[in-house]
């Protein structure tokens, strides 16, 4: 089955989770081909869940001893050209690179649902970051990418329909439950290989977040490391407002034209209620008890 998100966007349906039909070139590749390398960080989210945060994140962590913060590459070149997606950049039509390419470790970026992900990664010793993000604020995130994307304004009388194929499961990556629910589970079970994120704690505490982001990618803050402030200097360098500001997130576009502005708008937590109805609030709150029963995941919305 194919659906059509209200801008035109078609997704179609592939094994239990809805895809964009044009990821399609490289999600099934990236399934059959992908070789996890043990050493191998593979940062996952559903998008608009603070991707570009993470990727910066873990660029930064892994790279500290390459390059001080002050020559950070992530001062000139976007998150998003420094880890790619293997589902839609590094397999696909128009592949961005080789992995053979990569230096080792490797840091690599997927939205693929765990139970999409190739069998390589989960029978490997490599580790999966999973960031995930209250669906309401995702949701109007994504609502504003998409228009930005398909170069439109924002029209908020969309938000209706989007809204109800959200809650239908119908959206990139979706349905939205499945996909946390399985990370959150793989966590658990997998407590050293799977580290499980939300970014409304990231923003509440991003010190305790950034340690043990750090100690889960084997590469801890030492004493000497903390008293110096790395890790400020790190956040503040990964900051919303560090990088939105910079040349290249203000004027530069990547290799299809997009301008990577479009991955940087509020960053808030609670943005949702300048759009949704209380009625809208009330069928994400039944939507959330229903799926998440038992599991004891939840989320904050303000
Ligand atoms: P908003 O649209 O709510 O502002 P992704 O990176 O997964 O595409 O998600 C994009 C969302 O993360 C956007 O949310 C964006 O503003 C926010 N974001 C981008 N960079 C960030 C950063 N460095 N720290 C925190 N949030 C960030």
């Amino acid at each position: 089955p194919m659906e059509k998100l209200p801008e035109g966007i078609h997704l179609s349906f592939y094994e239990g989770h809805w895809y964009r039909s044009t990821f399609m070139h490289g999600i099934i590749p990236f399934q059959q081909h992908f070789k996890a390398q043990d050493t191998d960080l593979i940062l996952v989210t559903f998008p608009k869940s603070g991707t570009t945060w993470l990727k910066a994140l873990a660029f930064t962590i892994a790279n500290r001893n390459n390059y001080p913060v002050s020559e950070s590459p992530l001062l000139t070149t976007n998150p998003h050209s420094l880890v790619y997606f293997l589902d839609f950049e590094i397999y696909g039509k128009s592949p961005i690179l080789k992995l053979e390419d990569l230096p080792s470790p490797r840091v690599l970026a997927t939205h693929m649902p765990h139970s999409a992900l190739p069998t390589s990664i989960k029978d490997s010793n490599c580790r999966v970051v999973y960031l995930c993000r209250n669906p309401l604020d995702m949701f109007i995130s994504y609502r504003h990418f998409v228009a930005k994307f398909s170069n439109k304004p924002f029209d908020p009388s969309l938000i209706e329909e989007s809204f109800d194929m959200f809650c239908r499961g119908v959206s990139s990556y979706g349905p939205f439950w499945d996909h946390v629910l399985e990370y959150w589970k793989a966590s658990q079970e997998r407590q050293n290989k799977v580290l499980f994120l939300k970014y409304e704690d990231m923003k509440e505490d991003p010190i305790s977040h950034l340690k043990v982001l750090a100690k889960f990618m084997g590469l801890p803050f030492s004493v000497e490391e903390e008293s110096q402030g790395v890790i400020e200097e790190v956040l503040k360098l990964c900051s919303f407002d560090n990088l939105k500001d910079l040349e290249v997130n203000t004027n530069e576009t990547n290799r299809n034209g997009h301008p990577y502005s479009m991955f940087f708008r509020k960053a808030e937590v609670g943005d949702w209620a300048n759009y949704l109805t209380p009625s809208m609030l009330e069928r994400m709150n039944k939507l959330m008890e229903e799926k998440f029963a038992g599991s004891g995941l939840n989320f904050k919305f303000s």
